[in-house]
């Protein structure tokens, strides 16, 4: 791979606005969840998950509460990324004793770890646990979008959407989850998306970066 490959990428990837209904393989979704898995998170605790909705009838309701923005129905695989609504120590255990399972033995270090995060969230009022789990939501939210480019995918980012009424179509609160973000996958209708032929917008660096040497 070129070391210009992924900024090429990062050029070519745009927020798609029309989508075509076009079906997109099961192995680019595959690869599409795959990239979420493998992203980063703090503490490596993984607080989502992640709902991949094919059904007409849901996207349609989904689309109601989401600004009746077309690619909600128009896309192939909607995903939805929800966040753990709190840290408990059943979770919290559950990815500690995975690593010692996965790695086959426990370290000391690790443990007190382990008891740090316990003392540390249980601390914390839900609402500002959830806030964290939900940022992590983001990170794992752009490896899909980056991945999804990868595969000649369109996608549109979208925090479009009634967050408490998606939260009730898909009967989170039952799962302790709440709804963070949507990622309609796709195909582009280039005929009909205002976005596709535009240049991209983008400060220059001089506004973004200051370097402190
Ligand atoms: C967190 C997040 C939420 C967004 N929500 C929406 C949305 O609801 N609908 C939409 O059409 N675009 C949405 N966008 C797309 C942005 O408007 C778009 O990324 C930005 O204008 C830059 O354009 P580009 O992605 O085409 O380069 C969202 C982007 C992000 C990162």
């Amino acid at each position: 791979m070129n070391n210009t490959d992924f900024l090429d990428k990062l050029h070519s990837r745009y927020a798609t606005k029309a989508m075509n209904g076009e079906i997109v393989p099961q192995d680019k979704i595959d690869r599409i969840l795959e990239a979420i898995r493998l992203a980063p998170t703090s503490s490596g605790l993984q607080p989502f998950e992640v709902f991949v909705i094919t059904n007409a009838d849901i996207k349609a309701k989904i689309r109601e509460i989401a600004w009746n923005q077309p690619q909600v129905t128009d896309c192939s695989h909607l995903l939805v990324f929800t966040a753990w609504d709190n840290y408990t120590p059943e979770r919290i255990n559950h990815m500690f004793d995975l690593t010692n399972e996965i790695r086959g033995f426990k370290n000391e270090g690790w443990e007190n770890y382990r008891q740090f995060l316990l003392k540390m969230y249980a601390k914390k009022p839900a609402e500002e646990n959830f806030q964290h789990t939900a940022k992590q939501t983001y990170i794992a939210f752009m490896s899909a979008i980056m991945q999804a480019e990868y595969e000649g995918v369109d996608c549109t980012p979208m925090e479009g959407f009634d967050a408490n009424a998606l939260d009730k179509i898909l009967n989170l609160a039952e799962k302790n989850l709440r709804s963070t973000l949507l990622l309609p996958l796709g195909y582009r209708d280039a005929d009909n998306d205002w976005l596709v032929n535009l240049k991209k917008v983008r400060k220059p660096m001089s506004e973004l970066v200051s370097v402190i040497d």
